[in-house]
């Protein structure tokens, strides 16, 4: 027997209320906020997230699908949209729009990643990206979309991590004092931190392994270290933050796992877990465009988790909007009522009524039970005589009443209410 392969999942009908319940909110908030649908395709050059995401990161070095397509290019399954958005950006060339740009997505992305609950190798990201702003008020809207979206959702007890990490050239002077504190640590060090320690110090901060917290718990703070500008930055998009009253959390060990990121980065964390479990995060990524060939172009963005979402609203037992179920059954005996059922089901649907319509000749009992498991409030059924004088006897399978009409009336009465 065939598996979904490891790591992917298989969305079933029945869960498909959990997804349109996540996905239909995410599109209208974003559309509130006068966000444009992007989408851009599955698989890019592999350099785009090379460049984009970070050599040293987990990201590009563990995680990628990459494969060689029969014309020998080097393509990946995305692992995550930003890149993505901004190479589209440049290659339509937005920047000749009103700036901001403002996009959102929802699609499938790939990391090959250790499966857990709500870790998966192909998962499903809502993201918002906006494109050429720096200024703080774009970091306090974004963060206030996520906010709402989860809001929106209906999900409790969650908080916004918040940190600022800075500029290059504020980070340059960061990393030295990190690298400082952290080289008289080396022997408490992890094996992956001793080596991050040359590559990328700044990832230190967020390493899960016990052995290197006490480490971490004494080393400087990048928010502490910020030059001038990056200082009044992040100082205005907490005061935007503290007069929009979000449950924000300010977190010096937050620093993300991909490169690209510059001044704010941030979080949403469900109750009583970490960074392992964040239903979305993103941050400022000002440095990002001109790493992928552009003029330097300010933009921030976040994506969200929509597994580990729907996780936390079954966990949190949120109650769903009803999904419809098909209102009508169409049932037939006999052979010359086959092809009659069959129409009358299809002028059914032209008029918007969801119907589903016996297909095999089965007994009458057998059809009013599988009419009953569908849930539909009213089953018609064709026999011999319905046919021959253009009637249909209507079932209301609530009320367990049954009686005989013509047709067009009997249509009429399912038509959905407006309104
Ligand atoms: P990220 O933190 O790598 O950021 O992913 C965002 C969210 O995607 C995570 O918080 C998590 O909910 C979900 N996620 C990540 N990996 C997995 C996985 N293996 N299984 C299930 N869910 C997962 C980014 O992707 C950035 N592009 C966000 C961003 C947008 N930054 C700026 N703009």
């Amino acid at each position: 027997m065939y598996q979904a392969p490891r790591g992917t999942q298989d969305i079933l009908p029945e869960d498909e209320k959990y997804w349109r319940y996540v996905e239909g909110t995410a599109s209208r908030v974003a559309e509130l906020f006068g966000y444009g649908r992007i989408r851009t395709p599955t698989f890019e050059d592999t350099s785009l997230f090379v460049r984009g995401v970070g050599e040293t990161t987990d990201i590009v070095n563990k995680e990628m699908y990459t494969f060689q397509d029969k014309g020998g290019d080097s393509l990946t399954l995305r692992p995550e949209n930003t890149a993505a958005v901004l190479r589209a950006y440049l290659e339509h060339g937005f920047a000749s729009r009103p700036q901001p740009v403002k996009m959102y997505y929802l699609g499938s992305m790939y990391r090959y990643d250790r499966p857990q609950a709500g870790r998966l190798r192909e998962f499903h990201q809502f993201g918002c990206e906006v494109v050429g702003d720096g200024a703080p008020t774009v970091d306090a809207e974004v963060i206030m979309l996520a906010w709402r979206f989860f809001e929106g959702l209906g999900l409790r007890e969650l908080t916004v991590q918040l940190n600022s990490i800075g500029c290059p050239e504020c980070r340059r002077a960061f990393h030295r004092l990190l690298v400082e504190h952290f080289a008289s640590h080396k022997e408490e060090l992890c094996e992956d931190c001793r080596r991050r320690l040359d590559t990328n110090p700044l990832r230190l901060l967020d390493c899960k392994n016990p052995q290197c917290q006490p480490a971490i718990a004494t080393a400087p703070s990048s928010a502490d270290h910020l030059c001038e500008a990056c200082a009044q930055h992040f100082g205005d998009l907490k005061e935007m933050l503290g007069a929009l009253d979000l449950p924000v959390v300010l977190n010096p060990r937050l620093v993300r796992g991909l490169d690209y990121y510059t001044r704010t980065v941030f979080e949403i964390w469900p109750p009583a877990v970490g960074a392992q479990s964040a239903l979305g995060g993103g941050g400022r990524y000002d440095i990002l465009m001109e790493e992928l060939g552009g003029k330097p172009t300010a933009g921030i963005g976040f994506a969200t988790g929509i597994e580990r979402i729907i996780l936390n609203v079954q966990a949190q037992e949120i109650q769903l909007p009803e999904v419809a179920v098909p209102c009508l059954y169409v049932a037939f005996m006999g052979d010359q009522a086959r092809i009659p059922a069959l129409l009358l089901a299809d002028q059914a649907r032209r008029r918007g009524i969801p119907a589903v319509s016996a297909l095999s000749p089965r007994s009458l009992k057998a059809q009013m039970k599988h009419a009953n498991n569908l849930g539909v409030r009213y089953a018609f059924i064709l026999g011999e005589q319905e046919v021959a004088d253009g009637t249909v006897t209507v079932r209301d399978m609530a009320e367990s009443r049954q009686w005989q009409e013509a047709r067009e009336t009997a249509l009429t009465r399912l038509l959905p209410t407006k309104g």
